[in-house]
C-alpha cells in the first residue's frame, strides 16, 4: 500500500539485464497509465540483476519491436539495490530466477512479499509459465514478449486501481 494518501503506488519491473522485458514492461505500463488518465496515482520504473548493461538504453531489436506498436523505450539500465525495496510497494519479476534472486536481496520479510511475478497477471497465454528471456532469440522471441507484457500490465493495472493501490 502507498505510504500516505499523497503518495503514488510504486511498481519496479526487473529482469536480467533491464535491457529488454523490463524497460518493455515499463514502457508498456507508463502508456497505459497515461492512457487511463492515473498519472497521480501510480509511477514506475525498471531494473535489472546483471548491472553489465548499467547506462545502456534498451536493446535495439526490442526498441524496434516496441516501436511497432506504439512504445517508445528510453530507459537507461541500472541495477536492483537494496533500497528498492523501501522505495517501491510492488516489485515485478519477468521469470522464476528473477523472482527468487529479488526474494533473496529483500532486507525484511514484509520486503519479500513485495515481489511478485509478471506471468501470474496473465492468463490468455498458459503455455508460458514466465516472460522468456528473448536475448539469444530471434523476432518472434520479441515479439511473444510484448504479447505477454501487454496482457500482464492491463490486467496488473486492472486489480492495482481496483483495489486502490493494495497488493492483489
Ligand atoms: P533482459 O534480457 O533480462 O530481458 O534485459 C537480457 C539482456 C542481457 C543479458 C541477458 C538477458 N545478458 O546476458 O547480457
Amino acid at each position: 500500500m502507498a505510504n500516505s494518501l499523497n503518495d503514488k503506488y510504486k511498481i519496479l519491473f526487473v529482469c536480467l539485464g533491464n535491457i529488454c522485458r523490463s524497460p518493455a514492461a515499463q514502457a508498456i505500463m507508463q502508456k497505459y497509465i497515461d492512457e487511463r488518465g492515473l498519472q497521480n496515482k501510480f509511477e514506475i520504473d525498471s531494473a535489472g540483476l546483471y548491472g553489465g548493461h548499467a547506462g545502456e538504453l534498451p536493446d535495439k531489436r526490442m526498441r524496434v519491436h516496441a516501436r511497432q506498436r506504439g512504445y517508445v523505450l528510453e530507459h537507461r539500465s541500472r541495477p536492483v539495490t537494496e533500497s528498492d525495496f523501501n522505495e517501491f510497494n510492488l516489485i515485478v519479476a519477468m521469470d522464476d530466477s528473477n523472482y527468487s534472486r529479488l526474494k533473496s536481496l529483500a532486507p525484511t520479510v514484509e520486503d519479500e512479499e513485495k515481489v511478485v511475478r509478471m506471468i501470474d497477471y496473465v492468463k490468455n497465454f498458459p503455455q508460458f509459465h514466465s516472460v522468456p528471456d528473448p536475448y539469444y532469440e530471434g523476432a518472434e522471441g520479441f515479439e511473444i514478449v510484448l504479447d505477454l507484457l501487454e496482457e500482464g500490465c492491463s490486467s496488473l493495472l486492472s486489480s492495482l486501481n481496483k483495489n486502490q493501490g493494495e497488493k492483489v
